[in-house]
């Protein structure tokens, strides 16, 4: 008797465990590429706060647009929600049509897709920063260290001829932060009145060691020229200042470099002094909002009323960015 309530108990649990099992709904997340620096942070946090919840599967693309398209197609079939890390962001359209015949829920983060792409689908939003902002503050932080515009620090304005010799370090062409934040600094900049020789943009993709090799390829005979590097983020401004600090005397004065995205090694660099500031990309709050709209999309007791960020054009989650600097003490 004992045995057949121990059996009948077993078949029992068998069930109600195939049925829990049955209802966790698969999120599907794509990322670019896998060795971005930025990007992992968010993933980090995208992790903790969805595999608790949901069955999280993690795609990587190794910066292959086909290959990513590849690994959509895959997921069709086998998950409840896309959330896209584009490699090319003007693909998106094509992956906002197969969601919608799917009946799928796809949130874009990252790599911004264009307004055309996302109107006609009810069930898509996108999440990033406000690149024009963050580029803003970086002209914030410069102007606090050249200060008057018409009498520059000439502790700065090295070569004494009140402009401001200047060298950008873009991300990556077409890439909305990297083009956004280019411009913000430039306008921004001439806006505040400032004198401008830009010496160069450079092209870096995002990568420390680019940034590196690029000032140790072009920068070593000319770099006494240079007084401001603006970097669209930080591991390319840490390649950078990386080779400067290494050709300085200990006893000369660091170039003024200013990063965005505020990683761990950007803040660490900038309470070394190897940069003057950053700009908080801020990736908890990004992964935050997307685990919101993922909970929205997949659970029936929760709507959009409930979302707490704003929501630009129907479509855009802008999370808002501050300066980080060393705190002196
Ligand atoms: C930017 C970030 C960069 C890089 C890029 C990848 O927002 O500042 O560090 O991660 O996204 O798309
Ligand atoms: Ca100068």
């Amino acid at each position: 008797m004992r045995r057949l309530i121990y059996f009948i108990l077993s078949i029992f649990l068998v069930f109600v465990l195939a049925s829990c099992q049955s209802n966790t709904k698969q999120v599907s997340v794509f990322y670019y590429d896998k060795d971005d620096t930025f990007l992992n942070l968010i993933s980090d946090k995208l992790t903790s706060e969805l595999s608790e919840r949901y069955s999280l599967k993690n795609y990587y693309a190794s910066k292959s647009q086909v290959t990513q398209n590849l690994q959509v197609e895959e997921s069709i079939g086998n998950t409840d929600i896309l959330l896209m890390n584009m490699v090319d962001r003007l693909s998106s359209g094509v992956i906002v049509d197969k969601c919608k015949q799917n009946d799928l829920p796809v949130i874009f983060f990252n790599r911004e897709p264009l307004l055309n792409d996302m109107i006609n689908y009810e069930y898509c939003y996108y999440v990033g920063p406000d690149p024009e902002k963050q580029g803003k503050l970086q002209v914030e932080c410069a102007a606090s260290i050249f200060g008057d515009p018409k009498n520059l620090n000439s502790k700065y304005d090295i070569n004494h001829d009140n402009k401001i010799q200047l060298v950008i370090l873009k991300g990556e062409q077409g890439h909305q932060d990297a083009e956004k934040r280019t411009q913000a600094c430039l306008s921004a900049l001439r806006n505040k009145g400032y004198d401008i020789e830009l010496i160069s943009i450079g092209v870096c993709n995002w990568s420390r060691m680019e940034a590196y090799n690029l000032f140790w390829t072009q920068y070593n005979t000319t770099l006494k020229n240079v007084e401001l590097i603006l970097s669209n983020n930080d591991e390319m401004a840490i390649g950078a200042a990386t080779y400067i600090r290494s050709i300085l005397s200990s006893d000369e004065e660091m170039v003024p470099i200013i990063g965005v995205d505020a990683t761990p090694d950007g803040r660490e660099a900038v309470n070394s002094k190897l940069l003057a500031s950053t700009i908080v990309n801020d990736h908890e709050k990004q992964a935050d909002a997307i685990s919101e709209l993922t909970d929205i999309f997949l659970s029936e007791d929760k709507s959009m009323n409930s979302f707490k960020y704003t929501i630009y054009n129907s479509k855009y989650v802008y999370i808002e960015s501050e300066i980080y600097t060393r705190s002196e003490s």
